[in-house]
């Protein structure tokens, strides 16, 4: 397969319904009691549960210590939790993701401090709206970035240390037509391949850059990042198949896994889209939709990808806001690099 030819982009999931009945769009009613809050797992197969809606929590006062381990444990579980409306608001977002952490990571402000509209340099601003009031418009860069967010990728695998979980909130209306994020099972995908793969992925590194996924996304706007871009965010390697939270095995993948060591450029890009195209088929994706300011999705980039659904130029103003607890475990740095 030609580089260029890899399944990269992917068309809006809106309206919510496709052909092949390739994204799972809704969650099925059956949910049960775990640790004394009501879960609805969404994905279910045959190696592990992935993605699971909560609901019975406070969100009005701080969250107990004892009910964050309960979460935890949930998390560990299923890599992605969705909570519904919870009114939260900047602070308290803040302050939960904070009881996940030791540290969060700290907004780089691509577009400059000065044109963010939020501020806080614990939240990034991820949706659509600037500091003036109008939608991201085609010409502006952040309009070029936020096209590979649109690629599968976990957050901040090129960042030291990596990210360990993202809490993604919503404020305001959902944009009109449909608001969506969508999640890939990377510990399913990797238990369904078959053993020979298995041992051929074993021990490979790969090098993460975020630049890589901004120019696979956008080849004009990004053909070289900027100076001070560069600068803020130099490449990392991660070992390929790492074991999860949960204790399964797992691909630790992005749109920003640049190079395998060991093999060229064409030969990495060939192997890491042929394991994301596998991680993306149907069966190990589901599509959350977001239904109303206050809804929080909770994911563990450890066990999981994820994309946006890109920009469009007549989408409504879309408001989303993350927090991004750094990695606090052995591979937080990655892995030293190896010599190319
Ligand atoms: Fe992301």
């Amino acid at each position: 397969m030609s580089i260029h030819n890899l399944p990269r982009t992917y068309q809006n999931t809106w309206p919510i319904t496709t052909s092949e009945g390739k994204l799972r769009l809704k969650i099925p009613a059956s949910s049960i009691s775990e640790r004394g809050l009501k879960v609805t797992p969404v994905l279910v197969n045959g190696h592990s549960p992935f993605g699971a809606e909560i609901e019975g929590i406070d969100w009005s006062r701080p969250i107990p210590e004892g009910l964050v381990n309960e979460l935890v444990q949930l998390q560990d579980k299923y890599a992605v939790l969705i909570f519904r409306n919870t009114g939260l608001d900047n602070a308290r977002h803040i302050a939960f993701a904070q009881q996940l952490g030791k540290d969060l990571e700290v907004n780089p402000f691509f577009f400059g401090r000065e044109n963010d509209r939020i501020g806080e340099p614990f939240l990034w601003d991820v949706g659509n709206i600037n500091r003036d009031g109008t939608t991201v418009q085609p010409g502006q860069r952040r309009w070029e970035h936020s096209k590979g967010n649109a690629l599968w990728h976990t957050d901040s695998s090129f960042h030291k240390p990596r990210a360990k979980y993202s809490l993604l909130l919503s404020h305001g209306n959902p944009a009109k037509g449909g608001s969506w994020t969508h999640f890939a099972d990377t510990r399913g995908a990797y238990a369904a391949l078959p053993q020979d793969k298995k041992d051929e992925l074993e021990s490979l590194i790969v090098e993460h850059d975020l630049w890589h996924s901004r120019k696979l996304a956008s080849p004009k706007a990004f053909k070289e990042p900027l100076c001070h871009e560069r600068n803020l965010v130099p490449p990392v390697c991660h070992k390929l198949v790492q074991t999860a939270p949960s204790g399964n095995k797992t691909l630790y993948l992005a749109a920003h896994a640049k190079r395998i060591i060991g093999k060229s450029f064409e030969d990495s890009q060939e192997l890491i889209w042929e394991l994301i195209s596998h991680c993306t088929q149907s069966q190990f994706v589901f599509s959350m939709e977001w239904l109303q300011g206050g809804d929080m999705v909770w994911w563990d980039n450890r066990q999981s990808m994820h994309r946006a659904n890109p920009y469009t130029e007549s989408m409504t103003a879309r408001d989303v806001r993350r927090a991004t607890v750094n990695d606090d475990g052995p591979f937080a740095l990655g892995v030293p690099t190896p010599s190319m």
